[in-house]
């Protein structure tokens, strides 16, 4: 059962965000029932300002992070909040926003906490191992193995930032237990091995709006594999093409 049902906004003026059409089309309503939805678009379609919105509305902190601990050290946009309406099933046990750009503020934040809260013995749930002393993608891989658990609903903006391919596919694999757990996510992705993940709602922002579409209709998927079965052939026409405008 998903935590999160559907969200709906109204529009507030001409003006940022309600500029986007994606945030436009939001009076429409969107459906976010699966127990995994993926948001995907170019860079500037709106999907960090609708993510980002649901977890102001939640009541997640602002920066990246659990409903009761607040850790923000950057302002980020939260006019749309005001104008959003979620309507919710049920609620969660744990719940996450993260947003990969701004992990190292939240590693720094999360160690000050644990070791507050467990005295010295703080970086059991990473591992063992202080998230600074690891690698930015090794942190938020360790986060997510370590630190999760079930009954959760987490909003995650391009987790795959940080991530290799091998640890993407590691990270679908705890992503299928806490789903198997009874948890919701929310992600915003250009991973093209991210969104494989099975069963997802794919929605597609651009500049129509959003719209459900399937993992092999994303533009993701169809430039990567092209790119894959030829590279050599892709390079050479991107590199003609740019030659060409010269
Ligand atoms: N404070 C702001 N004022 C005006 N435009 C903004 C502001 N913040 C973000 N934008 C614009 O809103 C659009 C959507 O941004 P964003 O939600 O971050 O996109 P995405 O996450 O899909 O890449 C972009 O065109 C961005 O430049
Ligand atoms: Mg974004």
């Amino acid at each position: 059962m998903p935590f999160l049902h559907d969200i709906t906004a109204e529009i507030g003026g001409d003006h940022h965000p309600f500029d986007i059409p994606a945030v436009r089309s939001l009076t429409n309503g969107l459906t976010l029932d699966k127990k995994i939805t993926f948001f995907v678009g170019e860079n500037g379609s709106g999907k960090s300002t609708i993510l980002e919105a649901i977890a102001d509305k939640w009541g997640f902190s602002k920066e990246s992070g659990n409903r009761s601990k607040s850790h923000t050290t950057r302002e980020y946009d939260t006019r749309l909040a005001p104008f959003l309406r979620i309507r919710r099933l049920e609620r969660p046990l744990d719940g996450f926003f993260l947003r990969a750009e701004s992990f190292y503020n939240f590693a720094t934040a999360m160690e000050d906490l644990e070791s507050e809260e467990y005295c010295g013995n703080g970086y059991a749930n990473y591992g063992g191992k202080s998230l600074h002393n690891q690698s930015h993608g090794e942190a938020f891989l360790s986060l997510f193995l370590n630190r999760f658990d079930g009954h959760g609903l987490f909003l995650l903006d391009e987790p795959e930032a940080a991530l290799s391919p091998a640890r993407q596919m590691a990270f679908l694999v705890r992503l299928h237990q806490l789903i198997g757990d009874h948890s919701q996510f929310i992600i915003a992705t250009h991973s093209p091995i991210i969104l494989a993940y099975p069963g997802a709602t794919i929605y597609q922002f651009d500049e129509e709006g959003i719209t459900n579409t399937t993992y092999k209709e994303t533009q993701h998927y169809d430039l990567t594999r092209r790119f894959l079965q030829d590279p050599d052939h892709m390079m050479h026409q991107l590199l003609k093409e740019d030659d060409e405008e010269h």
